[in-house]
């Protein structure tokens, strides 16, 4: 028998979306310190937003431990009031636990800095590399995992890849309302200062319930389970598809598109200069190089670039560094016709429009139903009635009903902010007729200036 004073303490880590978030299985408090993860750390959960929300610095470490958070209640909660023993068809089965904390921990452990533009451009895949960390035997993440049972880690991957038998555990690490996004919503509305992300996640854990499909939320739930929708839609609109974000990210993505361009005609600097960035822009990496990038890695090599002397790396380099956004104009099929006449002016300033000129589309669902004739279908959102049957969301909700199945974004085009400059604009006086044309065109355009 343990003496009460040798019980091992719980431990919790202070976090400002949950308040404490509470560890008390030895193998999550030695996943989380392991150096995978740790690294997690130094990635910033929201790349180029903190360009617009200055506050938005937290890093996938914070996101991780709050899915954790999240999933953990659930479970204990589906425990108490839903256990298999008193349920056996829709009960919970409690030794699914372990499984669930350790996904839902492990669920972003792929990522790297930047992630979405650094995939488009090195042909990454966070998703995979998540996957690889997880069952590659050259990470600690595998050899805790492994401490398990030897076919733990692939279990744990088979849910993120959402192919493990119980759909349960899936649904809660991925779906409509998983711990993920409901984690990513509050987290990133608290960090940005922004009110749009804010819902009831009290109540939400209140009336979520599991079944033998999945997991599903009362009836007498669906005005929080609406708030949470429409706040996912606003965090969308407002926050993610914000044109000065995308317009660094179109920064971010021309500056590697030079590098790797400038890597094939003479990689000596790069090789002299940027050894962590080398493997990428050869297309040869391993897990080994990926697990050394960082946010940190990469500014510190925009540093050294915005010094090299090839003039559209360096410049770019710097507008990332300082915070010089390409402009925008919102476009639609009937006013893309202007579009190659914008860029024939930006051209003849002397821009190079393949670096300094772009189009940008930010699309999203904010809330879709099960549609039998597509093949990646998403899993719809369920309310349980009193009687036992299940209602579709949308069917019981006319706010839901509005934005079911329908995409929200726009398509922006992006150019440099000097062709708006003003007659009196020293740097292109000479060019002054075609900035004059290029306002005239957006203004009879009808489009819109961002
Ligand atoms: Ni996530």
């Amino acid at each position: 028998m343990t003496p009460f004073n040798k019980l091992p303490m719980e431990k919790v880590f202070r976090d400002p979306i949950h308040n404490y978030i509470h560890v008390a299985d030895p193998l999550i408090l030695e996943l989380i310190n392991t150096k995978e993860f740790q690294r997690l750390r130094r990635i910033k959960q929201l790349g180029t937003t903190s360009f617009t929300f200055h506050g938005a610095e937290h890093s996938r470490f914070g996101h991780s431990l709050g899915v954790y958070e999240i999933t953990r209640r659930i479970c204990d909660s589906f425990h108490r009031h839903y256990s298999i023993k008193n349920d056996p068809e829709n009960g919970w089965d409690h030794q699914e636990k372990k499984i669930a904390l350790c996904a839902a921990l492990l669920h972003d452990i792929g990522h790297g800095p930047y992630s979405h533009t650094f995939e488009s451009i090195f042909n990454t895949d966070h998703e995979q590399i998540t996957v690889e960390i997880i069952t590659s035997e050259q990470t600690e993440v595998n050899q805790i995992l492994k401490q398990v049972s030897p076919d733990f880690p692939d279990q744990v991957a088979s849910v993120i890849q959402k192919t493990y038998h119980n759909p349960q555990v899936v649904q809660l690490i991925s779906s409509q309302v998983d711990a993920d996004r409901m984690d990513y919503l509050l987290r990133d509305a608290y960090y940005t200062g922004t009110e749009y992300g804010s819902f009831d996640l009290t109540r939400i854990l209140r009336v979520i319930r599991p079944y033998k499909n999945g997991i599903t939320f009362h009836m007498n739930g669906m005005h929080a389970v609406e708030d949470y929708i429409v706040s996912r839609y606003q965090m969308y609109m407002q926050v993610y598809f914000h044109p000065v974000s995308r317009g660094m990210e179109v920064i971010l993505d021309h500056l590697l598109k030079r590098a790797k361009i400038l890597f094939r005609e003479d990689p000596s600097y790069f090789k002299q200069q940027s050894q962590l960035i080398v493997p990428f822009l050869k297309n040869e990496f391993s897990l080994t190089d990926y697990l050394k990038l960082d946010d940190g890695i990469l500014l510190a090599n925009f540093t050294l670039w915005s010094e090299h002397p090839d003039a559209i790396l360096s410049d770019l380099a710097k507008r990332f560094l300082n915070r010089k956004p390409l402009k925008s104009v919102a476009f639609n099929p009937e006013t893309e016709k202007y579009l190659t006449e914008l860029k024939g002016l930006i051209k003849k300033v002397g821009f190079d429009i393949e670096y300094y000129t772009a189009i940008n589309s930010s699309f999203d669902l904010p809330y879709d139903f099960y549609h039998p004739a597509e093949n990646r279908h998403r899993t719809q959102i369920e309310l349980y009635q009193p009687d036992g049957t299940l209602i579709e969301l949308s069917q019981a909700s006319e706010l839901v009903n509005a934005l079911a199945g329908k995409t929200s974004g726009d398509q922006r085009f992006y150019f440099p902010k000097e062709m708006l400059a003003s007659h009196q604009s020293d740097t292109y006086t000479l060019f002054e007729d075609k900035i004059n044309a290029f306002n005239r065109y957006l203004k009879n355009g009808a489009i819109i200036s961002d």
